[in-house]
């Protein structure tokens, strides 16, 4: 049984409409787990929804529905979602699934036994109207409490605690032990400044059910139930205890909820062979926003130290989305509706833009204008441009017919194979963008300098011209390859007008010399229609 490169997102809180963030962070990971598998790497991909905790309770009660009702409402929504974003995720886990409460319960039970928690009292100040706690610092300078917290309670309430603090030397010693766990850098030493100077204290794990009862109940205090964001980065570890990965289920004493026999049994032998292939944990990469890292470096660490299961081998921590240098906000209307965009430009052009724009670490800002003028240059000049004369060409000179193979362009799409495979190493994806458009220039460059059209009026150039045209075709097809982890729908789009059949997602075909003399390509369609960039 071997083990699948294991990549996971965050997942999104349920209430709330998908926005260019998600989608942004959902498509990184999609093509990290595309080039996986264009490599020959087995992958589990990882997405979901994070459901239960006050906002949605509060959500639900406005509306008069359970909160289950109102979760599984907007969950048909995400899922439409993934689709849309031609997500090749393996599984799509809600919190509020059973297999994954059984492990959020089968953990608690575990730490609970090992003492890891202990009971103790809050005091503190709530504000009923917002349902908050609220601090010290949340005073007016004068010491009274601000009008918009209405009426303000000073509160005694019990809650559990997981003894976090006790860890903290040991966390300091593995992130500086293990300079790959927090990437890019500079994040890392944002989780490093923070527990070099400030006590982790004890983290509360628990929220009283009379409060708050959208959550899954502390299995040994009925009281309670657990705080959503212990509850949430299980979901990473959740799903392959319950799908039966040794090294997950193995750590809980845990069997998977269907068993290879029960599987076989009830005549799921898709999921049979699933169970019986699978091994997950630990993750290779969380992929995470910013604002989440303390959570994904801190707590989770020290959850899955206490339980004795290996921690994940890379958090990979992407920047924010601004629109026209503004926070994304609702409130100001100041958004990117992902869903009008692919529906207009169509989603690879979507996939490309966000992935060539932002690299995987810094902050980044969408401009309509800047997405418009990408598409033309590079998607529509760039590479549509490029298939377009490449194919056209070779119909009307040759009549479709690839001429014998020539090497001229052989030596420079070896070095740029090699340089895309080191940025991907490292996950530098706007990296690997940028090297293939590289190629894209340079075979459009290689059309502005050989002249087909020229070769073409004089007969004693035809083996010039059967060379020019065998490597354009040729480029087109090792591009197609290397594009599909990016935007596999175009690749397939070029795959089909060069009549070549098979998925393009098939790394090794990136080899130079693929295209065989004789074979017979099909018409030229373009693939990134221009549009006009006068405003509308
Ligand atoms: O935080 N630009 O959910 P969420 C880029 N449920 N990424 C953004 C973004 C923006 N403007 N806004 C949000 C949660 N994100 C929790 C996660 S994981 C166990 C639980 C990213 O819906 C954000 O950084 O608020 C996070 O990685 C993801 O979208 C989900 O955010
Ligand atoms: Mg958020």
């Amino acid at each position: 049984m071997n083990k699948r490169f294991y990549l996971t997102t965050a997942i999104d809180y349920v209430n709330g409409a998908p926005h260019l963030g998600h989608a942004y962070e959902k498509v990184l990971a999609d093509v990290i787990a595309r080039v996986h598998r264009s490599m020959g790497v087995e992958v589990f991909f990882l997405t979901g929804l994070d459901e239960h905790g006050q906002k949605v309770q509060q959500a639900a009660q406005e509306q008069g529905k359970t909160p289950q009702a109102y979760c599984d409402e907007l969950a048909v929504q995400w899922l439409a979602f993934v689709q849309k974003l031609g997500l090749s995720n393996d599984d799509f886990v809600r919190t509020t699934d059973q297999r994954h409460k059984d492990v959020v319960q089968a953990i608690l039970t575990k730490l609970h036994a090992e003492e890891q928690f202990y009971k103790k009292p809050y005091v503190g100040f709530y504000s009923v109207r917002e349902e908050t706690f609220l601090t010290e610092k949340d005073r007016n300078p004068d010491g009274t409490w601000d009008a918009k917290w209405g009426q303000v309670n000073e509160l005694v309430e019990e809650n559990w605690y997981f003894k976090l603090g006790q860890h903290q030397q040991w966390l300091i010693e593995y992130i500086e032990a293990n300079p790959g766990f927090i990437q890019p850098d500079y994040r890392r030493n944002e989780v490093l400044g923070f527990l070099r100077s400030q006590n982790l204290e004890d983290l509360c794990i628990t929220r009283p059910a009379a409060r708050l009862s959208w959550g899954i109940p502390l299995p040994f205090d009925p009281a309670f139930v657990t705080y959503v964001w212990f509850d949430a980065l299980v979901n990473y570890f959740s799903v392959p205890a319950s799908l039966g990965d040794p090294a997950a289920a193995g750590v809980l004493g845990f069997r998977s909820r269907v068993s290879v026999p029960e599987a076989e049994a009830s005549g799921n032998s898709q999921l049979a062979t699933r169970n019986s292939q699978l091994s997950l944990w630990p993750a290779d990469v969380h992929l995470i926003g910013k604002d989440i890292l303390k959570f994904h470096a801190v707590y989770w660490p020290i959850m899955l130290k206490a339980l004795g299961a290996p921690l994940p081998k890379t958090l990979l921590v992407h920047g924010w989305w601004q629109r026209d240098g503004a926070k994304l906000s609702k409130s100001t209307g100041n958004v990117v509706d992902p869903i009008a965009v692919i529906d207009e430009w169509g989603l690879d052009a979507f996939r490309y833009y966000l992935v060539r724009e932002l690299g995987i670490g810094p902050d980044g800002n969408w401009t309509d204008a800047g997405f418009k003028s990408r598409y033309n240059a590079e998607l529509a000049n760039g590479l549509g441009n490029l298939l377009n004369r490449s194919i056209s060409m070779l119909n009307k000179y040759r009549g479709g017919v690839v001429p014998t193979p020539s090497d001229e362009l052989k030596a420079e799409a070896v070095i740029a194979l090699k340089a895309i495979e080191e940025k991907l190493a490292g996950f530098d994806l706007q990296g690997a963008l940028v090297e293939i458009w590289k190629e894209v220039n340079r075979a459009n460059q290689y059309i502005e300098q050989t002249r087909p059209f020229s070769l073409a009026k004089d007969p004693a150039q035809a083996a010039r011209l059967d060379a020019v045209l065998y490597n354009l075709v040729e480029i087109c097809r090792i591009l197609a390859v290397l594009l599909w982890p990016f935007i596999p729908a175009t690749s397939e789009k070029i795959f089909a007008q060069l009549n070549v059949t098979g998925s393009p997602g098939d790394w090794k075909l990136a080899a130079w010399g693929g295209l065989q003399c004789g074979h017979k390509i099909g018409a030229p369609i373009p693939l990134f229609p221009r549009k006009d960039l006068v405003p509308k």
